[in-house]
């Protein structure tokens, strides 16, 4: 079994070849529904650099298997709400479905009930190639709540009309007749 540990720099150029390689089928499927220009494989190697910045570097949990690192997960506090969020977590694909990501999730849970939190959180998405992570949430603990998530480039602006206007077309007839009457 693998050994938990906090990131340290040493660890970047794993935590991201890692990354990279376990969220390709999500990438793909996410640039297929909506186009390549979105390149989904940038905006995940950005947040993963967010996640090490020194504020977050402490709840950013590596799992390392005989010397290379498998796994990595990044939770979030949200002390308002008393709650933790598990954030981006991988592990390496080819050792998926070995436990490691449950370790993961089972160590950061833990962390966050030593902080005294009183609920958890995590999101995925709802398409196939995400049935592997909802499952390892579920093994877990975590009970899906539904919930659809909207996306769209905000290029042109779309001709529509106005909200209401038929309505307000209607209103303003009915308004006339009633003076013409
Ligand atoms: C989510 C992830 C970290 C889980 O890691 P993992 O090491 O595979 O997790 P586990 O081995 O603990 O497996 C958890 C469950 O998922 C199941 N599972 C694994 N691969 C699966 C697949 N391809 N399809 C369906 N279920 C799968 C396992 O069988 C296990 O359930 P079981 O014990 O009832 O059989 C890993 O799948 C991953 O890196 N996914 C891509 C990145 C991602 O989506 N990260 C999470 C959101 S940021």
């Amino acid at each position: 079994m693998p050994v938990l540990r906090g990131y340290t720099a040493a660890d970047w150029g794993a935590v991201l070849d890692l990354c990279l390689l376990a969220f390709a089928p999500a990438c793909e499927s996410l640039e297929r529904l909506l186009g390549t220009g979105l390149d989904a494989k940038s905006s995940i190697r950005g947040h993963l650099r967010s996640l090490i910045r020194p504020g977050e570097r402490r709840r950013l949990v590596v799992a390392e298997l005989h010397g290379s690192v498998v796994g990595f997960a990044h939770y979030r506090i949200d002390r308002d709400a008393h709650s933790g969020i598990i954030g981006l977590s991988a592990v390496h694909p080819a050792l998926q479905g070995r436990g490691i990501g449950s370790l993961m999730f089972n160590h950061v849970l833990a962390a966050m009930r030593a902080q005294g939190l009183k609920y958890a959180t995590a999101d995925t998405g709802g398409h196939s190639c995400h049935a592997a992570t909802r499952r390892a949430y579920e093994k877990v603990g975590f009970v899906a709540v539904p919930m659809v998530h909207y996306f769209m480039k905000l290029g042109a602006p779309r001709a529509v009309s106005p909200p209401g206007s038929r309505r307000e077309r209607g209103q303003g007839a009915r308004h006339r007749t009633r003076r013409a009457g």
